[in-house]
């Protein structure tokens, strides 16, 4: 008898196990950041690292189908302009689905930043997918904004 019912506790772990592995993306958590600079197009341009940068920005990622669970999802640039949105794909999602339903926002006019940039509108996105890594048990995929360019 004992034995038996070890057997099915095994068969209910066995169970269990698959099913969380089952539930979990392969590609793990999904995270989309880089960093904002303070310019037309919030990219650094030319001047490279010395293109004054973006704090306190909000950055939105929105997603057109249900491809990660938590749309949207925000994140805020921190004083050195550096944000990091991190989403939870679907378990079926793919890098290809997220990249082309996914698109990155920054709804904080870039007046906030400097008063000679427009005040009306914010900037806009589609990403790029850079690479997935596994870290020990668990994996991260890695996303950036493609090029932001004003929301009209
Ligand atoms: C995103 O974060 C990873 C890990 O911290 C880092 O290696 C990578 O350079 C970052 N990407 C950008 C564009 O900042
Ligand atoms: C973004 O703006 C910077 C400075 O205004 C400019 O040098 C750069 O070429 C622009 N980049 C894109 C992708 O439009």
């Amino acid at each position: 008898m004992a034995q038996k019912s070890l057997v099915i506790f095994l068969l209910v772990a066995i169970i269990k196990v698959t099913s969380i592995a089952e539930a979990q993306s392969p590609l793990g958590l999904v995270h989309v950041n880089g960093t904002l600079y303070c310019t037309p197009n919030g990219s650094s341009g030319a001047n490279g690292n010395t293109t004054p940068v973006f704090p306190n920005a909000v950055v939105q990622v929105t997603c057109a189908a249900y491809v990660v669970a938590n749309s949207p999802s925000n994140a805020a640039t921190t004083t050195t302009g550096e944000y990091r949105v991190v989403l939870i794909p679907r378990p079926d999602a793919t890098v290809a689905s997220i990249v082309s339903n996914c698109r990155i926002f920054v709804p904080t006019p870039l007046s906030n930043c400097n008063p000679v940039l427009p005040s009306s509108a914010g900037l806009v996105s589609n990403l790029r997918f850079v690479r997935t890594v596994s870290i020990s048990f668990s994996r991260v995929t890695y996303i950036v904004a493609a090029g932001f360019t004003v929301q009209t």
